[in-house]
């Protein structure tokens, strides 16, 4: 129905009204009202406010021949008034169902202001914590970046009222764009075409299968051809291979960077690249408006080009229902969003708490100082400059966050825990520059305290677009503050990160008596924390990215390949070979064991599976959450496979004593490879499979696939 009604208004349009269609600006001012009222532009991004949306609506429906709504798009990443946990914090969860939830919750606000596409889910998995964008993404891993890309396609697409998807997703950047070289955005990337279709690719499709209405080409150049030019990666495997209908936008003026790229001539060329590589809109360039219709003039045969692509964006337009409900209610305004003032809906509030206590990363705990306990514990010294900094408790692209909305970790120790405790707070530090006397004074409070909880980190524009940095450890002033807290008093210190990117910073095992990584937690940052702080949620985190003890170590990823030396050599003669901390670590306030490790059978043929148990026990004195993780490990494959690949976990609630019996399947999915040639396939041989509570420890079996 809705491929024979795009088709039949297809039918009806000009070429102008065509090209209008694949144009998208970033800004409306005067010269675009007018663009907009002569049907030459088909969507817009960051314009705001259900009032000036329906006034531009009401120009393309009602001022235009053929009345056809705009696709009103915007950069909802985590969160639109209520902001989550930044993606890489909210990965940490390793609960795509939160996830959903979350992409849900930003949906509906998003749409009760107008907007009805956003650029998310960004799904490049990235294996360079140098890159500010690593933030936005679900770290380095292709099987939870997989669950988590088809999570928040489904949690933003889910059903509104009327029945048609919330908001439109956008899987982006395809593709590559994690993989540029040094950390340094937009750059080169390149890699092998078995790379690409083993690491990169699966998110992306993953994002396709659970439905999503668009794509996004990438800034970047992969092995030599900008993605926003590349026909191999749109028209060969997106829309070929995959089937995919939905639509391609470019990222911001890429189809124009062509040229700076040296892969186009002019702007006229640039256009001409775009189009013919399957990029159907173009966003802020203006390079379609300006020449696809002299394009197609001087050559008619890219009008069938021309002509898929507006079927494209025509599809997307009815199957959000645009056509039907082009306007957003103006009354409505108060009920999604909370205009400033109001209350964000308190459902959405708490699931962003549910959500940022579930981030929470706990990476160091000795002899127990977690959870505070307010019976020893009487004063409470809160230092740090992120200890109450609205701002950046929200991370990068928080953008329709309000600073006033946020609960600082200082707000929620004077109303959480000074009922039972004395709290005082003093920041000792700036993010970036040393406070005149802030050390001292830090020292001066935690000296007459029972315990020092320093919040240090990232402001949130240290990470995020072209936020790159060299090196990935604290500034320099807030390791003097933490060193100092340390040689100067006894009071023990419990270090909270809240950062955008895996920090290396071996030297807190020697500063600190706790180390919980926070990220950047969003509205909820004060309440999430104390809440994991004094052990009224026990922390269940896991890293979604290995933590290195050096940026010198990056790239460092669990699944590696081994090497034809692997134990002869030290990797580096200055510094230790392993992690920081490894992909999928995080501690509890209890302890759990893994025992009675059973395979159903030792032996199974291609098609067949292995299934799997395993007993985990809460071997502590709390109840607590564990991630029970299971890789496997191809020994012996027509091509060479990492030394481990995630591929399961299941989430057990466990109280104190209790025991659980957790059950996998390995099937075809989990034991294929793609071989020589790239296809997949299921290789004979012997597989190690490994569960257990990170990648660097659990139960091992092994069994075979025989012919
Ligand atoms: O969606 C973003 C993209 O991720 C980076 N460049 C700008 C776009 C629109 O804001």
């Amino acid at each position: 129905n809705v491929e024979r009604r795009a088709k039949d208004l297809l039918a009806q349009m000009t070429l102008t009204e065509k090209v209008g269609q694949t144009v998208q600006y970033g800004r409306c001012e005067e010269p675009e009202l007018k663009l907009v009222a002569e049907g030459k532009i088909g969507s817009l991004l960051n314009v705001h406010g259900p009032k000036k949306i329906n006034e531009l609506q009401r120009l393309a429906v009602e001022e235009t021949r053929l009345g056809i709504p705009l696709l009103i798009g915007d950069d909802v990443i985590h969160g639109f008034r209520t902001i989550f946990p930044i993606p890489l914090g909210e990965a940490a969860s390793w609960d795509p169902e939160g996830m959903e939830k979350n992409a849900r919750i930003a949906a509906v606000e998003a749409a009760a202001q107008g907007i009805r596409w956003t650029f998310a889910p960004m799904v490049d998995i990235t294996r360079d914590p140098r890159w500010g964008r690593i933030a936005e993404s679900t770290g380095e891993d292709v099987y939870l970046s997989s669950l988590a890309a088809a999570a928040k396609v489904r949690g933003f697409q889910s059903p509104n009222e009327d029945g048609y998807p919330t908001v439109a997703a956008c899987v982006k950047h395809f593709a590559g764009y994690g993989w540029i070289e040094g950390g340094r955005d937009y750059d080169t990337t390149d890699m092998s075409e078995r790379t690409l279709r083993e690491t990169v690719l699966p998110p992306f499709y993953q994002g396709i299968q659970a439905g999503a209405l668009s794509v996004m080409s990438a800034f970047s150049e992969l092995n030599g051809v900008p993605a926003s030019g590349s026909r191999y990666l749109l028209r060969d495997i997106l829309k070929g291979e995959w089937g995919f209908d939905g639509m391609v936008v470019s990222d911001w003026e890429s189809i124009e960077e062509l040229i700076y790229h040296g892969y186009a001539e002019d702007r006229k060329d640039s256009a001409l690249k775009g189009l013919d590589a399957g990029v159907d809109m173009d966003m802020h360039a203006g390079v379609y408006l300006d020449h696809l219709e002299a394009l197609i003039q001087d050559n008619p045969e890219l009008l069938k080009q021309l002509d898929d692509a507006v079927l494209r964006i025509l599809q997307v337009k009815f199957r959000l229902g645009l056509f039907e409900h082009p306007y957003v209610s103006e009354e409505a305004e108060a009920n999604g969003d909370a205009p400033k003032g109001q209350a964000i809906p308190a459902a959405h509030l708490e699931q962003a708490r549910d959500s940022a206590r579930k981030s929470i990363v706990l990476l160091q705990n000795n002899s127990g100082i977690l959870p505070l306990d307010t019976g020893k514990h009487k004063r409470l010294a809160l230092i740090g400059p992120l200890a109450d900094d609205r701002h950046n408790s929200m991370g990068c692209w928080a953008w329709k966050g309000r600073d006033e909305d946020v609960i600082t970790v200082w707000d929620a120790f004077q109303s959480e825990i000074a009922p039972k405790a004395e709290v005082f707070y003093e920041p000792g530090s700036g993010i970036l520059e040393e406070l005149d006397g802030g050390v001292k004074r830090a020292v001066e409070l935690a000296k007459q305290c029972d315990v020092a909880v320093v919040v240090v980190g990232e402001s949130e524009a240290m990470t995020g677009e072209h936020y790159n940095v060299t090196s990935i450890t604290l500034p320099s002033c807030q390791e003097s503050l933490i060193q100092e807290l340390k040689r100067q008093t006894d009071t023990p210190v419990v270090v909270v990160l809240m950062n955008g990117r895996p920090l290396a910073a071996p030297w807190l095992h020697e500063f600190a008596d706790a180390v919980v990584e926070a990220w950047h937690l969003g509205t909820t940052t004060g309440y999430a924390l104390v809440d994991v702080l004094t052990g009224a949620h026990n922390p269940s985190g896991r890293l979604p990215v290995t933590v290195p003890r050096a940026t010198g170590q990056i790239p460092m990823y669990y699944n590696r390949k081994n090497t034809g030396r692997p134990h002869l050599y030290e990797d580096y003669i200055d510094c230790d070979d392993s992690p920081l901390y490894p992909f999928g670590y995080g501690l509890s306030y209890t302890t759990f064991e893994y025992t009675d490790m059973m395979l159903d059978r030792h032996q199974i043929s291609r098609d067949e599976a292995v299934h799997l148990t395993v007993n985990v026990t809460n071997t502590g004195q709390r109840a607590g959450e564990e991630t029970v993780q299971l890789y496997i490990r191809d020994l012996v494959a027509s091509s060479t496979r990492p030394v481990k690949e995630l591929k399961g976990f299941r989430k057990v609630q466990l109280a104190p004593g209790e025991s659980q019996t957790v059950h996998f399947t390995l099937g075809r999915e989990e034991l294929g490879l793609l071989d020589e040639r790239l296809d997949f396939t299921v290789e004979p041989g012997k597989f190690h499979v490994w569960v257990g509570p990170h990648s660097e420890e659990g139960l091992q079996a092994e069994f075979a696939v025989v012919k």
